[in-house]
């Protein structure tokens, strides 16, 4: 599994491999860079992998060359005019992959759109697709596309199931491992163009002149992939590590501070992408502590940056609980008013939804709510509150479910997917960021299955509008096989298990009643202690009549922070979808639903029909035996037996702990539990 979905596997069929070939014996690649470099040894790699006979590449300036990869000025005259029309829509990162006269283009408008194109080329032949006449114009519909790792510089990562940190900072700057170099291959090859390679619970010692010489030679690794590196600022740190007395953002100093310590940055690395700040959340310090807003908290750090062309990504992950409004309100009440305060170099970064990437969350009122301030979408591809690392899910799933869903705020159409992409309101930025869920395990992901949700989030950042079924197939083909059997019933499996999931974990809109501070298996008990909105109770306010948060205006009315339509339509216990059924609303147990079943029944058949489901799952997988490698196809098999395990210990213990307060019996078709 270490190869991920660069396995570059030997054709099946004879012809087809004659006839992709000749692309790979003369190849002309026009130009001179890192990156030119990396392209064809990636070419290399691939052909190595393909072809049952050995062939080296050979790569010569060769106008007549089958294979002709170089900038939009380098095309020959004559098809420069012949061309013109889609040669003028390549975009920065774009590509054009043109067939003509039995030879194939590449054809891009730097060497990074180069890249792309080659990968693009590369993904054509991996999932069997004949070259002849093969042709695709491909743009990057978002500009940041990024994985956010939350490793701590001791190598342990918030919330990572994979291992330990894969940046081995005791090594570093000394030795690239060819870890890194992989590492840049695979995001390269589904297009991220940037990474924070530090947790956004920041230590500021990555701020340091020992730290900085480190992140420089991931810099330099990466750079020749087309990633740049950013890094998260700890709000306090001119405090930390030079005693100034304070860490206000308009305090001069402190201004000069971060300027200064910009400068110093992109000394060590020229093409420094920015900061990426959590403030005033869970501990971290933040421009409130000196009753400042997110807005001059922002501004002063954009402020720092701006001469090199650096951004920052600050976090709309902001709650406190002091504030005494139900916990998913506050990033809403905060920001909103703040909307066209920031810094043209500022994007606020959301959560795709407003409590904290669970099973199934509408999505986050401040899409389409912030016209004048460029929003970027933040995804969690590390499975924090989805089993982590065991459960099989298929993440982009959720996203698909979260970039359609209509924020209505330009009318019908205004869809999370068109606000990020800066076409409900003009942004000068757009960004989407994937809290990463890689580490050192010898798979990258742990669960192999979780190599599809780095996968499938770069080609959503890619192309927030892209075909999940597409994407599932071309990794199913990269990752596996071509065998049509396990294509197909691998992903039925993977199309299946969102909704399993929620089924057996959060049904009816359920949320946040995992175990207490680890979130791993059920803890609807969990109470007291802490503070009030980390507690399950809070969240699902069981009590014997009824169950469900009250969002609507006689509760917390966080409902009204979204358009009208969805006001009218989730303001009905009657009309709401019944996905969010508990999450805006308080009901009795008895309560009829319009599948005909009162709630209790209902959200017994729903933890049962989760079971089923995963039971599935595991019997599907079982008919593939013998289909992939022992090693993979045991890893899977093993991890579903857990996963059903864990299905059941969800039903049994959350039907047991509210079944004390609906004090009805379980619907027939419920196993008892065990
Ligand atoms: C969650 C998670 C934390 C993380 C936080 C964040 O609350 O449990 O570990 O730090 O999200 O996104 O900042």
């Amino acid at each position: 599994g270490y190869k991920l979905w660069l396995q570059y596997y030997p054709f099946e069929n004879a012809e087809h491999e004659a006839s992709c070939l000749p692309y790979f014996l003369k190849i002309s690649v026009v130009g001179n860079s890192q990156t030119i470099s990396v392209i064809k040894e990636e070419i290399e790699i691939a052909a190595e992998g393909f072809f049952a006979k050995k062939h080296k590449p050979e790569f010569q300036q060769n106008p007549d060359a089958r294979l002709w990869i170089g900038t939009i000025e380098s095309v020959p005259a004559n098809l420069q005019a012949a061309w013109k029309s889609e040669l003028s829509q390549i975009t920065e990162e774009g590509y054009w992959i043109k067939s003509h006269a039995g030879r194939l283009f590449i054809i891009g408008k730097t060497d990074k759109g180069l890249l792309y194109g080659t990968f693009g080329f590369l993904k054509a032949v991996q999932t069997r697709t004949p070259l002849d006449g093969f042709e695709i114009l491909e743009n990057p519909k978002i500009q940041l596309r990024l994985l956010n790792h939350w490793d701590n510089l001791n190598r342990t990562v918030e919330r990572g199931y994979a291992g330990f940190s894969i940046w081995n900072w005791h090594r570093l700057p000394r030795h690239i491992d060819q870890q890194y170099i992989d590492y840049a291959r695979a995001n390269a090859s589904i297009g991220i163009n940037g990474v924070s390679v530090t947790n956004v619970n920041a230590n500021a010692l990555v701020l340091t002149p020992e730290y900085l010489e480190k992140a420089k030679a991931l810099a330099d690794a990466f750079r020749p992939y087309g990633i740049k590196v950013y890094l998260t600022a700890r709000f306090n740190a001119p405090m930390i590590l030079d005693n100034l007395p304070t860490a206000d953002p308009l305090d001069p100093a402190v201004q000069q501070w971060w300027k200064n310590k910009a400068k110093e940055i992109y000394g060590y690395i020229p093409d420094f992408g920015g900061f990426l700040v959590k403030a005033d959340s869970e501990g971290q310090p933040g421009p409130h502590n000196y009753g400042r807003t997110q807005a001059e908290g922002a501004n002063m750090l954009a402020e720092a940056v701006k001469p090199f062309g650096g951004i920052v990504m600050w976090r709309a992950f902001v709650y406190n609980e002091k504030t005494p409004t139900d916990r998913i309100r506050q990033a809403y009440d905060e920001f909103k008013p703040l909307d066209g305060k920031f810094r043209e170099n500022v994007i606020v970064q959301v959560k795709n939804g407003p409590l904290d990437f669970q099973p199934r969350e509408p999505f986050h009122p401040l899409f389409g709510a912030m016209p004048k301030t460029p929003l970027m979408m933040e995804f969690q591809i590390t499975k924090e509150y989805l089993g982590q690392d065991t459960h099989w899910v298929n993440l982009a799933s959720m996203w698909r479910e979260i970039l359609d869903a209509d924020t209505y705020a330009e009318g019908k159409g205004s869809t999370v997917s068109k606000v990020l992409q800066g076409k409900v309101h003009p942004y000068s930025l757009t960004g989407i960021a994937g809290v990463a869920n890689i580490g050192t395990d010898r798979n990258w992901t742990g669960h192999p299955t979780a190599q599809a949700d780095w996968y499938s989030f770069g080609r959503l950042a890619w192309n927030p509008d892209a075909d999940i079924d597409r994407i599932a197939t071309d990794w199913l083909k990269m990752t596996f096989t071509q065998d049509q059997d396990f294509v197909n019933t691998t992903k039925e499996i993977m199309m299946k298990s969102y909704p399993i999931l929620v089924d057996y974990m959060t049904p009816l809109g359920l949320h946040h009643i995992m175990a207490r501070s680890h979130h791993w298996g059920p803890g609807p008990w969990v109470t007291g202690g802490g503070r009030e909105d980390w507690t399950a109770t809070y969240y699902h306010k069981a009590s014997k009549d009824s169950i469900g948060f009250d969002r609507t205006a006689s509760g917390s009315n966080a409902l009204a922070q979204y358009a009208p339509v969805w006001t009218k339509a989730w303001g009905n216990p009657n009309t709401i979808s019944l996905d969010y059924l508990l999450w805006f609303h308080r009901v009795p147990w008895d309560f009829k639903l319009p599948t005909g079943n009162m709630l209790w029944n209902e959200m017994a058949l729903r933890y049962q029909r989760g079971v089923e489901g995963a039971r599935w799952m595991e019997g599907q997988w079982m008919q593939l035996e013998g289909k992939i490698d022992p090693e993979r196809y045991q890893h899977i098999a093993s991890f579903l037996r857990i996963q059903v395990e864990e299905a059941v210990w969800w039903r049994d213990s959350c039907l047991l702990y509210f079944q004390q307060f609906s004090g009805m019996p379980l619907p027939p078709g419920v196993e008892k539990p065990l």
